[in-house]
Order: C-alpha cells, then sequence, then structure tokens
C-alpha cells in the first residue's frame, strides 16, 4: 500500500479507471493442435537467458554460414544481431520450400471484382516468378546488393514478388503504401536514395479501376526537385498486356515489367548471401512531427523475429490458409503476410480491395471461399465490419481457429463482437501490440498457454521484457492501477536497426529518455521507448493506452484517450468514438467526444445525453465530455486510424493542416461545419 501512495504522487501517472475483464480460455482442441503449448518457454525466454534464447528463433532459418556472435552491442544502441550469420530472405522464403511442397500454394490472390478468378501460385511459380524479377532488376534495372528501391504498390501478387526479387539480390525495397499520394512516395525516393521506382498502373478499390501510374510521374518531378533523379520506372500492368492508367508512358524512362519480363524468360538467379545485419528493407513511419523516419529492418534478427512469431503467436502450420488482412505497405503486411508466413511455408491470401466491397458479407465469403482458419485485422476494420453488418458472419461457413487483432487498443466491446460473431465463439484471439519500429510482436498471449482477456494486448513476448517507468524514471510495479511510459528493457532481434540516415535522430526519439548511461556499450543500459502509455496489471498482462501524447489531462487528472472512447462504446447505438482534448479555462482541457452510429441509429438529443451518461457511469464525473457530437464518419488515415489531431483542432477551432492524405478528406468539411456552424 504505502508503495502506491508514493508512486501516485508522480507526474507521469494516468488515472486509470478501466474495470478489468474477465479470462477468455483456450478451447482444448486449439491447444492439442497448438505450435507452443509448452509454459517452458516463458524460462527459456526469461532475461536470465537472454540473449542465448533467441538461437531457438534463428534455428527455423536456413543459413548459408551460421553466425558466431548472437548479440553485439559495440555500437550501442545500434544492436547486432547474429554477427558473422550469412543468409538470404528469398532463398528461406521460396527455394527452400521446393523440395518438399513446391506444388502447395504460397498465395491466394483474391481481386477485388467479383467476375474475375482467384489466383493461386504456388512455391514453384512464385520461385519462376521471383527469380525471373530479381534477373530484370539486375540486369536492366542495374541493381545490386545495397542499393535502395522504392516500391509504390498497391496490393497484388507482384508487390511480394518484388519484395521477394529485391531480398534475393540484396537490395533494400522501400514499399510505399499504394494509397498515399506521389508526394509521399517522392519523399521517400528521395531520402532512401532510390533512382528506380517500381509501380502498377492501376487498381481497384470500392468498385473503381483507380489510375496509379499519375503518382508515379508526381513522384519523380517532386524528387527531381529535391535532387534525386529516377532513371527508371517500372510499370506492372492489373491486366498484363492492356494499359489501364489514362496517363501517358514516358518514353526511356516508363517501361511495362511484363513486357521486359520476357526478355528473362527462364533466368535463375542465385541469391546473393547477405550478413545477417545488411539491411532488408526500409519502412516509413510518420511521427508527430518532422518528415517521416525510414525504420531500417535487418535481414537475420528481423526474418527470425517474425518467422518465430508467426509459428508461436499466429500459429501457422502448414495446411493453414491464413488470411491478413492489412495492406502490404504497412509493416503488418510485411512481416505477418509475406515474410514470416512464407519463411514457414504457409499460405498466404492476399485481397486486393475493400473488406466491405461490393457488401459486408465480402470479407466472410472467402473466408468460406479458401477455408481460411487464421484471420488477421485491426479493430478499425473490426468496427467497420461491426458497423455494417453486425450479423453477417453468421451466414457463411467458415470456422477460424485463431484471430489477431492489432494496431491500436481494442475496446472490450468490440472484442467481445469479434469473439462471439467473427470467431463464432470458438476462434481464440491475441490481441497483437507492437511498431513498425519493433519489426513483429512486442506483447501479446501465446495463445496455447495464456488466457485472453479483452482489452489486454497480454504480457511480453517471450524474450521481450517491457518495464514502465514513470517521468521521472521510476519503475511502476504491476498492479500499481496508475500507466506510464512503456519501455523495453532488452533489445530483441525484429527490432529497427536505426532510421535510415539518421542515427542521432534514432537514440534521441527512442533511446536517450531513459538511457542510463550515453557511453555504455551495456544493452541493460539502453531501455527502448516506444512512446506509447500503458498499466501493467496485477496478473502481468498489459493493457496499452494509446500514444504517450494522446493523454488528456483534466483538471490534473489524467485520462487515457481510449478509456473514454471504450466507455462509449458501451453504449449500444456507438460505432466509432474518438476524445479529443478542448481548451478550457479551469480545468485545462476537457475532453471533447465524436461518435459514429450503427445502422438504424438516428442521431438525437437524447441519445448524446445517453452517451454522455454512460461514461459518467463507466468512468466518473471526471470524464463526462464538454460535447457529444454525432458524425456521419470519422477523418480516418488511409491505414483506418482515426486522426484525432483533425478532430482536435475543429474542436478547438486551430487549423486542421494537410487533410488530403486522409482516406476521407470530405468528411472533415462536413464535421466542421456541424461543430463550428
Ligand atoms: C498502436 C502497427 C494497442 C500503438 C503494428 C503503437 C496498439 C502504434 C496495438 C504502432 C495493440 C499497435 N493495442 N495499441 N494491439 N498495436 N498499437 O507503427 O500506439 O503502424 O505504438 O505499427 O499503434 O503503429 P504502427
Amino acid at each position: 500500500m504505502a508503495e502506491k501512495e508514493v508512486i501516485e504522487t508522480s507526474e507521469a501517472q494516468i488515472a486509470v479507471h478501466w474495470k478489468e475483464e474477465g479470462y477468455y480460455y483456450p478451447s482444448t482442441d486449439f491447444i492439442a493442435q497448438a505450435n507452443m503449448s509448452c509454459e517452458s518457454v516463458y524460462d527459456r525466454f526469461s532475461l536470465d537467458n537472454f540473449p542465448n534464447c533467441f538461437k531457438e528463433y534463428a534455428d527455423l532459418l536456413d543459413w548459408d554460414e551460421y553466425w558466431h556472435t548472437i548479440l553485439d552491442t559495440s555500437d550501442a544502441p545500434c544492436w547486432k544481431w547474429f554477427v558473422g550469420g550469412k543468409i538470404n530472405a528469398s532463398y528461406n522464403c521460396v527455394d527452400r520450400h521446393l523440395a518438399k511442397n513446391k506444388n502447395k500454394t504460397a498465395i491466394h490472390y483474391v481481386p477485388e471484382p467479383l467476375d474475375e478468378k482467384y489466383e493461386h501460385i504456388t512455391y514453384q511459380e512464385l520461385y519462376v516468378r521471383v527469380n525471373e524479377m530479381a534477373a530484370l532488376l539486375r540486369d536492366f534495372g542495374g541493381l545490386k546488393a545495397g542499393d535502395r528501391v522504392t516500391l509504390h504498390l498497391p496490393m497484388g501478387p507482384e508487390l511480394p514478388i518484388t519484395m521477394l526479387a529485391c531480398a534475393r539480390l540484396g537490395v533494400i525495397h522501400s514499399q510505399v503504401f499504394g494509397g498515399f499520394s506521389g508526394k509521399a512516395a517522392a519523399d521517400r525516393v528521395v531520402d532512401s536514395g532510390s533512382n528506380i521506382l517500381i509501380t502498377q498502373d492501376a487498381y481497384y478499390r470500392s468498385g473503381k479501376l483507380l489510375d496509379h501510374k499519375k503518382k508515379s510521374d508526381e513522384a519523380v518531378a517532386l524528387a527531381a526537385k529535391e535532387g534525386q533523379k529516377v532513371d527508371k520506372v517500372l510499370v506492372w500492368q492489373r491486366y498484363p498486356g492492356k494499359y489501364s492508367a489514362a496517363t501517358p508512358m514516358v518514353d526511356g524512362r516508363d517501361y511495362f515489367v511484363n513486357d521486359v519480363l520476357k526478355d528473362y524468360y527462364g533466368k535463375r538467379i542465385d541469391p546473393v548471401p547477405m550478413n545477417a545485419e545488411d539491411p532488408l528493407f526500409l519502412m516509413y513511419t510518420s511521427g508527430t512531427t518532422g518528415k517521416p523516419k525510414g525504420c531500417q529492418h535487418s535481414i537475420g534478427g528481423y526474418l527470425a523475429y517474425v518467422a518465430g512469431t508467426s509459428k508461436y503467436v499466429q500459429d501457422i502450420h502448414p495446411e493453414d490458409v491464413y488470411w491478413c488482412m492489412a495492406d502490404i505497405g504497412w509493416i503488418t503486411g510485411h512481416s505477418y503476410i509475406v515474410y514470416g508466413p512464407l519463411a514457414l511455408c504457409a499460405s498466404t491470401v492476399i485481397y486486393e480491395g475493400v473488406p466491405t466491397y461490393p457488401d459486408a458479407g465480402r470479407s466472410w465469403r472467402i473466408a468460406q471461399d479458401l477455408d481460411v482458419n487464421i484471420f488477421h485485422t485491426a479493430p478499425t476494420a473490426i468496427r467497420a465490419l461491426r458497423k455494417l453488418g453486425p450479423d453477417e458472419p453468421a451466414k457463411y461457413d467458415y470456422q477460424f481457429k485463431h484471430m489477431t487483432t492489432v494496431g491500436e487498443p481494442i475496446e472490450p466491446e468490440v472484442w467481445k463482437w469479434y469473439h462471439k460473431e467473427v470467431g463464432k465463439g470458438k476462434a481464440i484471439i491475441v490481441d497483437t501490440w507492437w511498431q513498425t519500429e519493433t519489426g513483429g510482436f512486442l506483447c501479446s498471449t501465446l495463445p496455447a498457454i495464456k488466457p485472453m482477456k479483452p482489452g489486454s494486448a497480454g504480457p511480453g513476448m517471450p524474450g521481450i521484457h517491457p518495464i514502465i517507468y514513470d517521468d521521472e524514471g521510476k519503475e511502476l510495479p504491476r498492479g500499481a492501477g496508475i500507466a506510464g511510459n512503456i519501455c523495453i528493457q532488452n533489445p530483441w532481434p525484429g527490432a529497427f536497426q536505426t532510421i535510415w540516415g539518421d542515427r542521432d535522430r534514432f537514440v534521441d526519439t527512442y533511446y536517450a529518455r531513459y538511457c542510463k548511461d550515453p557511453n555504455s556499450k551495456n544493452w541493460q543500459d539502453w531501455p527502448y521507448l516506444t512512446g506509447d502509455a500503458a498499466v501493467e496489471a496485477e496478473d502481468g498482462y498489459y493493457r496499452i493506452l494509446g500514444r504517450i501524447d494522446d493523454v488528456i489531462n483534466v483538471s490534473g487528472h489524467r485520462l487515457g484517450t481510449k478509456e473514454i472512447e471504450s466507455a462509449a462504446l458501451v453504449a449500444v447505438e456507438v460505432a466509432e468514438a474518438a476524445v479529443v482534448p478542448m481548451k478550457h479555462e479551469i480545468k485545462g482541457v476537457e475532453p471533447d467526444l465524436y461518435v459514429s452510429l450503427k445502422p438504424g441509429y438516428e442521431a438525437s438529443d437524447e441519445l448524446a445525453k445517453k452517451i454522455s451518461g454512460v461514461i459518467v457511469e463507466e468512468i466518473g464525473a471526471i470524464a463526462r465530455p464538454r460535447n457529444v457530437w454525432i458524425v456521419p464518419d470519422m477523418p480516418k488515415t488511409r491505414s483506418g486510424k482515426i486522426m484525432r489531431r483533425v478532430l482536435g483542432a475543429i474542436s478547438n477551432k486551430t487549423n486542421v493542416g494537410d487533410v488530403m492524405t486522409l482516406a476521407n478528406p470530405e468528411i472533415v468539411t462536413e464535421v466542421t461545419k456541424m461543430v463550428q456552424g
């Protein structure tokens, strides 16, 4: 008790009011088939056994030369894993499976239009296509190990084929999310120093064939202004042999990949043995300020980590059909559509389009058609599916054994719908907390070992040892009931190596805050700052409250935006909720609440009052929102995250800034009109 009182005086505390949910247990059937069902894994991966425990993950891979040093800390905090090892990621994801599984489907591709057939690409076909593309990149593109190439590809098999072709040569790929603008692509071309840009002419989204090629013209022009010349633009065609974009091809610069590939028919390229710590790819992520950060991921450490976590957390077996609905343009897609599953010789599903196109049953029909049994998506998609078709899953004959949620905290109400309706009460759920920077999962339950708890990500992964600090750097013990800054005490193989070209920013952003000695070469002195706020329950489960910046301080009480939003979702009418701080003379700030409703419900003053009442009931009067704005939709990023910054600007009548990269910029005008009159 005494300990708790001391901690409660800290500035770092966030009042955590939300109730602990009860446990849900995996079925005996699930446990019987699980890849990891032995508790002792947590001992094997304890801090005492660090870093040697990660040999287990490295041994899931085939090495051209085995490594000699598991962790080299001499350049702290730029850690090097599996030093001395030589390896090729393309070989590990393709070639090594041929002997036994050349005939197995590697990729099930589902085009968005209903009248187009699914494509099933075997490992043999993947091998052929990756080799021919690698030959093209090397001999036509002039690319060699260590060069960077920017990809701006939509969801289709060409994307992993291009990634694996790069990996085969040791070329560092930097894929830009297809939905991003030409400007975003240009920024990444410049930062990474790419002189080749690989794109596609067009792709489907919500029934429309979008001209994607025009973005590359914009990207090339903008990059040139910044001094980065793009020599070649390689254009895959959505329909090989037919050009589906309106923008003209530029002579001597733009080439159709399908045409050029004909010159490389039958070519085989030996996978280049790379150093384990050479970079595999860059993945740009935006912070709250400044230009996007190019997170540099290694070959050996990253691949070992995503293979291990795909096996033990995703529980992928050779006979499973695995569908992760993320876009490959995000880290989730890199780690858990492409590299992790393919390293395990899985069958992975790639869907081109929108999960609710042309209706809310589409996703479940895909699951039924392919007999998908492992499903992976984000709370934003779950909320959308729940909003548009709460009763749809029951209409289709599929059964998931396993489901994942990733990307933001999931409200317990939404979790329960996912479990009951999508999982039909049988699938286990893992809530995986991690980041672009971390390569793979940080916290999650191991599905056959730890029970689930709605709203909690669970304990640290084996070999990941989280710690929560307050603002003074004092450790907050488990069960303290207050939240702080969650850090990871130790390095792990999946962690990014640095920010491309900006080591100082890397150290400042992620390590400076709690570093015990900047000259130290001991990993113990360098806790990794995730930038998230979290609370650790008595049972060692972590509940993530969101980014540290998303905390609202009302009259000196720090409230997590997520807990207020979760409370709003207790009202049955509410589909989505977003809370923003609104300036108040006395309280500092007050929460201002935005909600959207499930179909069939109408906005009214009574309903707004009811929602406000639910929040007071769940959390207390301190959290009572100033207003409850019932809006038709939330402003969202292309990856589906609600843009609280934009809503905050609307509430506070400040500049909303550039909203053109949002998925739905038009909603900003509409909401502004509603709020500001
Ligand atoms: C948030 C996505 C709660 C968190 C893999 C993190 C989550 C940021 C969860 C990284 C989760 C991700 N529960 N919050 N299961 N997963 N987050 O880089 O704030 O796109 O720091 O990586 O998303 O987002 P990123």
